[in-house]
């Protein structure tokens, strides 16, 4: 079998995305050693808010598009203190989402063994939360359309505005990709989050054309409709009647910390922003931020960077596939990467029953610890 190499780019960026990246790059590479039928090259990009300070920007010019020359991007986290959160945020984040067509953000969770959830049922039953919330993330409320008038803020009649965008074309792609996800997984169940009692435009327009793209998947998958207040509730009352999750870009985002929290911790989360039709390269981070309070501590959680990392992988190991009739790619494997990402959360998995766990988790262990015990579990579960 020929042995393939992807070229990947790192980003740490801030905070914990420093030692959460660090930790991936080395879990990853135990990870591709061990298999020895891939090869990853890791380049490391710095742009973070510390260069922001001392030059004025994050990515140069033409940055983002530089990324575009490879396989995968790895980014850790971006945010700090002493610079505005919109300004990290929308010199980095966002200009890498969108200019990359990464239109879908994937964003699973479940219980990991060894851990507990603070829903009582699911202390009983950690089966009963396994959820996929897939968001839209491309417009909707993050479209970055509006304005403040005037420009200089606090004057007794400043208006701002903003404005969230739907179109059609961003609706119907990220439909079809979630109704995709729910059928790929055993419950076959989508449940689509909405405000469209009270936002009676573009929510209405989101509405219609979920049902609209529901109805090629009829039979295929069963399908619902929440109001995201209530969404919330749902969550936490009944974990078990949820599967595959879609929602806008805000409420996706808020829904998914909510997730993550329910599964135990913020610091096993991870994300995907997708390129569904494989044009751009995609990028995998966990769903936390920079987390300034516990950076530099070596405490920071590796576990949300890890399994970003094995879904990294999975993505990967579909890199040589070809496109369905959605337009979507389907992977054929690429030298046992499927069986590379499952090694790498069973190793998870194993850690954390064992009880090798960060603070956040109930445990002892630092960034460090937990980082080695994957290691040394990834030789063990191959
Ligand atoms: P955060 O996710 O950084 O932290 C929230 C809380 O969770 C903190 O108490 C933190 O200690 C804890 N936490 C987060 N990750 C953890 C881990 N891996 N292990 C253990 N504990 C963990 O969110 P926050 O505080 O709202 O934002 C901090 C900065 O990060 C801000 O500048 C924000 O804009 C930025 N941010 C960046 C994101 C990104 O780069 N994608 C996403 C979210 C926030
Ligand atoms: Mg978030």
């Amino acid at each position: 079998m020929s042995k393939r190499t992807f070229s990947i780019v790192c980003i740490p960026g801030d905070g914990i995305g420093v030692d959460i990246t660090d930790a991936a790059t080395q879990v990853l590479t135990k990870l591709s050693s061990t298999f020895g039928t891939f090869t990853l090259k890791f380049d490391t990009i710095d742009w973070s808010s510390k260069n922001y300070k001392q030059r004025g920007y994050y990515a140069p010019e033409g940055g983002v598009n530089s990324l575009k020359k490879y396989d995968a991007i790895y980014f850790g986290a971006v945010g700090w203190p002493d610079v505005p959160d919109h300004i990290s945020l929308w010199q980095m984040i966002l200009p890498i989402r969108t200019t990359l067509n990464q239109y879908a953000n994937v964003r699973p969770t479940k219980i990991l063994p060894g851990t507990s959830s603070p829903l009582s049922a699911c202390v009983a039953d950690p089966s009963l939360l396994d959820w996929v919330i897939v968001r839209e993330n491309s417009e909707g409320e993050y479209s970055g359309h509006g304005g403040t008038t005037p420009s200089t803020a606090h004057a007794a009649h400043t208006v701002a505005t903003e404005v969230s965008i739907f179109t059609k074309v961003g609706c119907e792609r990220i439909f079809r990709f979630a109704f995709e996800t729910a059928l790929s997984r055993p419950r076959k169940k989508l449940t689509m989050v909405t405000k469209s009692n009270a936002q009676r435009h573009g929510m209405v327009l989101w509405d219609a054309i979920f049902y609209e793209v529901a109805r090629e998947y009829d039979g295929r998958v069963e399908y619902d409709k929440m109001l995201v207040d209530a969404m919330t509730v749902r969550m936490v009352n009944r974990p078990e009647s949820l599967d595959t999750i879609v929602a806008t870009n805000l409420h996706a985002d808020i829904l998914s910390d909510l997730a993550a929290a329910l599964s135990g911790s913020i610091g096993i989360a991870p994300s995907s922003n997708l390129d569904p039709t494989r044009q751009f390269p995609s990028m995998f981070e966990p769903i936390h931020g920079s987390a300034p309070d516990i950076a530099g501590q070596g405490i920071a959680n590796p576990i949300g960077a890890f399994w970003s990392a094995a879904e990294m992988i999975r993505w990967l190991a579909g890199a040589d596939g070809a496109s369905n009739d959605e337009g979507l790619v389907e992977g054929t494997g690429v030298g046992h990467m499927v069986e590379a990402a499952d090694c790498l959360m069973q190793a998870i998995a194993n850690v954390t029953e064992k009880g090798v766990k960060t603070r956040d988790l109930g445990g002892k262990s630092g960034t460090k610890e937990v980082t080695d015990a994957v290691c040394e579990e990834i030789g063990k579960v191959y």
